[in-house]
């Protein structure tokens, strides 16, 4: 059943805005290849986000530090070629813009030129602000990412919810302010308190997607293997399961190691 208020062919940046406008909640997954992108796109996402995730979920790592750039355009491009209605954003991985804002602009433009992505999203406030002012500068879509930012896990220590305190709270919702007056289309909050969350949608004009981050948002986000139950060792309280795939795919492949050993498979049927 869809509950859109308007149908889009193709959802860009200004879709999104008008989303927010007409009181539409906009719906944000990811992937990070051909064969998931083409059903989440499918399914009408309005936003498919190649998430710097791909480092956890598609590469075994700990944490979103080690995925190059390389590694993301990969990802990027065969997702690219899966949308037809889902506007593409892909994450500007850890290393690649944070030095300085040429830096940032270089890495941004192999994504747009390499991968056919449509925009990009980056972690951080007043310390990225440059390279954020320089890649919108020329012309790419920029979504900022703020609250629990994985690729400065080190600084924070833990995974914990941030923006709890009053400080830590004052420095998100100015950022969001500066990232909406830079001319970012859109803002990622995650893993921050609900009512923080609906303060900082209600005070700025761009769409606010929320991971973790209540319902007072303009969208949420979720990583699609987290949706599908793929991992199932990952149990945060923001995280809804509409399956339980790691148990289907689990019992799947042992029926068919089982059919294999016991000679079953392939049948007179299955074979030329
Ligand atoms: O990389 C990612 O998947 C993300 C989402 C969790 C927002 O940044």
């Amino acid at each position: 059943m869809s509950v859109a208020k308007k149908e889009y062919k193709r959802v860009t940046v200004k879709s999104l805005v008008e989303m927010k406008q007409n009181g539409e909640k906009i719906s944000m997954l990811t992937s990070y290849d051909y064969s998931m992108a083409k059903i989440v796109d499918a399914a009408n996402v309005d936003v498919i986000l190649v998430g710097d995730s791909a480092s956890n979920v598609i590469a075994g790592h700990e944490t979103t530090l080690p995925i190059t750039l390389d590694q993301m355009i990969y990802h990027a491009s065969s997702v690219v070629r899966a949308a037809k209605r889902a506007l593409v954003v892909v994450d500007i991985p850890f290393g690649s813009y944070q030095s300085d804002s040429k830096e940032a602009l270089r890495s941004a433009i192999r994504i747009m030129k390499e991968s056919g992505g449509h925009a990009v999203k980056v972690e951080g406030g007043d310390e990225i602000k440059e390279s954020v002012k320089r890649i919108i500068g020329a012309g790419i879509p920029v979504m900022g990412h703020l609250g629990l930012t994985p690729q400065s896990i080190y600084k924070f220590g833990t995974y914990t919810v941030r923006a709890k305190e009053e400080e830590e709270a004052k420095k998100l919702k100015q950022d969001a302010k500066m990232l909406e007056k830079l001319g970012c289309f859109g803002l990622v909050l995650e893993k921050i308190p609900a009512k923080l969350a609906q303060e900082v949608a209600k005070s700025i004009s761009i769409p606010v997607i929320g991971i973790g981050a209540g319902n007072g948002v303009d969208g949420q986000v979720l990583v699609v293997h987290d949706l599908l139950g793929m991992t199932h060792e990952f149990n945060p309280r923001f995280l809804r399961r509409y399956m339980n795939l790691y148990e289907e795919m689990s019992s799947a492949i042992s029926n068919y190691v089982a059919d294999v050993k016991s000679r079953d498979f392939p049948s007179h049927e299955e074979q030329y």
